[in-house]
């Protein structure tokens, strides 16, 4: 058998450990970011009932189970390149947000309508190099916005999983002049250790159809 490194042997301790790793798996959901989401929801109310929302980086899939279970006949569209678990109703986009092939199958999707909500957990592959992380980090930031332009309806929300590091700041600060409500918040169940942040913008002022 392989030898297992030093540094995944220290992942699987501090997994053992993590109250919201043993929470998840204790409770059938799917992944610890479940609770990430259903945290940040308690917090701003995200999501209501009939809600149309697209979920960007939804592999493996716990924020999708919790969406499934709270929106209540609305329509769920989840991308990811990875293998999603979801329901029935929801619809999975096998693919990466921000590519042609990807934008045609949600503009089917929706018919003309519009979103209530755009939400984000996607993550850069690590190169270790924190400036090279960082910019692919706000790339995809870039990515879920475009996504809001594009199909969120106005006074709807974006919540996206972001990185402290160059170029937030600024970047949150032009979501300002776009959203009446702009926070950055980091929730209990995000590791401390982590420079993991969500960004959670209400009141999309950039509509251009009605919902
Ligand atoms: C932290 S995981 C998401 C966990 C998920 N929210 C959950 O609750 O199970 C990040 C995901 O982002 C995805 N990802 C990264 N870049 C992406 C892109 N451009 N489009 C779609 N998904 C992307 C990765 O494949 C990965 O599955």
């Amino acid at each position: 058998m392989a030898k297992r490194s030093k540094s995944s042997d220290r992942w699987l301790q501090r997994q053992r450990k993590d109250y919201f790793v043993r929470q998840a798996q204790g409770g059938g959901q799917i992944s610890r970011a479940h609770f990430k989401l259903e945290q940040i929801d308690k917090r701003f109310r995200l999501v209501q009932g009939k809600q149309r929302v697209l979920e960007l980086g939804a592999a493996p899939g716990g924020w999708t189970h919790y969406l499934e279970n709270k929106l209540n006949g609305g329509l769920l569209i989840a991308v990811d390149p990875l293998p999603i678990t979801s329901g029935q109703n929801t619809h999975v986009i096998e693919g990466l947000a921000g590519e042609d092939a990807v934008d045609a199958e949600i503009d089917q999707i929706l018919d003309g309508s519009q979103l209530d909500l755009v939400l984000s957990d996607m993550a850069p592959n690590i190169s270790g190099i924190r400036t090279v992380d960082q910019a692919r980090a706000m790339d995809l930031a870039d990515v879920s916005l475009e996504s809001c332009n594009r199909w969120l309806k106005k006074s709807g929300a974006m919540t996206i999983k972001a990185f402290q590091g160059e170029g937030l700041d600024d970047w949150v600060a032009d979501l300002r002049k776009v959203f009446a409500k702009v926070h950055v918040t980091k929730p209990k169940a995000s590791r401390s250790e982590s420079r993991e942040v969500f960004v959670v913008a209400q009141g999309f002022q950039g509509g251009t159809k009605a919902p």
